[in-house]
């Protein structure tokens, strides 16, 4: 029996995450897995009903399960809140509660979605690129951190930190991920300005030497960003530190078409996986059936493949998807501007992919 702990969390992650359930669950039907629910609480949703964006209980039950799979977290309710009670608190804390610190955020184009991108068709077909994300560490949890007031004025300080054997094993992560793809990595730095990213240059090249196999190019951040919208189809596999890959993977969603498409996963030391869409709680959409759920549903395959060693139910997975999409179905996010298409909501495409997993 596989458990498997739900954090819907808040905006529209209760729906997406209902979603993504349905489809776990008939995938694991299919495929003779033994799945099994609990749902906890995250972030706002926590913090309203217990004071805390992670309850002890959704950590512990965390520890335990076999996968999370989380919804979003946050949204304008709380968005004066100091950073340290904060939603997003809850879902930082988790990820480095469970130890997962490596972000695995794949960028693929669907082929009935290449017009949905705001760049020209040529230059979105094909893209497939994977960013690899340090999310532990750096800028989101270096310390020293804080305010104050110095000679009558306010100051703030972040502290982006890394030491050596944190670069290497996510550089591990990368390496092997591209030795099984194209065989290209990227490291991604500010080098020019930044000690810690020197560190990572040459940490990142002495890793390269056990992997002969991969070819290594190191690219500046700024430099990098231009190129995902001029030639996205060169990068392969993407590694970088946790605050370029918060940014970078919401270009590279970007650029497939829509954000709601996009799926992560989560891995690390502890085993326990945990996935969950790239986009947001997006608030503005909640609640009226209009989210598009399919980026959890892909992030539902990567938990199949990841942590339940069935890379068959996620590739049927994948394919109900791309079917679906061929056939025409979309939700609003999908539309291109003035595109004449009936619209679909979040269940309603849930229901598309249900339909076209196989019997
Ligand atoms: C993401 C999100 C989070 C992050 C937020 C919600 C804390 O933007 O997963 O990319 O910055 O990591
Ligand atoms: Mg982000």
């Amino acid at each position: 029996m596989h458990r498997i702990l739900l954090l819907p969390g808040d905006g529209i992650g209760p729906e997406v995450v209902a979603e993504a359930r349905r489809v776990l669950g008939r995938a694991g039907e299919r495929f003779g897995l033994d799945l099994t629910f609990e749902e906890g609480l995250i972030g706002g949703a926590a913090l309203d009903a217990t004071g805390s964006p992670l309850p002890e209980e959704t950590l512990e039950r965390a520890r335990s399960c076999r996968a999370v799979l989380l919804g979003a977290v946050g949204g304008p309710k709380w968005d004066a809140l100091p950073v340290d009670v904060r939603p997003e608190k809850g879902l930082l804390r988790i990820r480095k509660e469970l130890g997962l610190f490596a972000n695995l955020r794949p960028a693929t184009v669907f082929p009935a979605l290449v017009g949905a991108s705001t760049l020209r068709p040529e230059v979105v077909r094909g893209i497939d690129l994977l960013v690899v994300r340090e999310l532990t560490g750096g800028i989101y949890f270096g310390e020293p951190r804080g305010r104050e007031q110095r000679d009558g004025r306010r100051r703030a300080f972040n502290a982006m930190v890394y030491d050596e054997e944190e670069i290497a094993r996510i550089a591990r992560v990368a390496f092997r991920a591209a030795a099984g793809r194209r065989g290209h990595l990227t490291h991604v730095h500010k080098a020019n300005v930044l000690e810690v990213s020197q560190l990572w240059v040459e940490v990142v090249s002495e890793v390269a030497r056990e992997f002969p196999e991969v070819e290594l190019a190191h690219q500046l951040v700024d430099s990098c960003a231009m190129l995902l919208v001029r030639e996205p189809r060169r990068f392969d596999v993407l590694l970088t530190g946790n605050l370029f890959g918060d940014i970078l993977s919401d270009e590279a969603a970007m650029i497939t078409g829509s954000l709601g498409m996009l799926p992560s996963a989560s891995l690390g030391e502890s085993g326990v996986g945990l996935f969950e869409p790239v986009h947001g709680s997006a608030p503005d959409l909640a609640g009226r059936d209009e989210a598009n759920p399919l980026a959890t549903i892909l992030s539902g395959a990567m938990l199949l493949e990841h942590s339940l060693g069935a890379p068959e139910a996620a590739g049927a997975v994948r394919q109900a998807v791309a079917r679906v999409l061929e056939a025409g179905a979309r939700t609003r996010d999908l539309l291109l501007p003035g595109e004449e298409r009936p619209v679909l909501g979040c269940r309603a495409m849930g229901e598309q992919v249900l339909r076209e997993l196989p019997a």
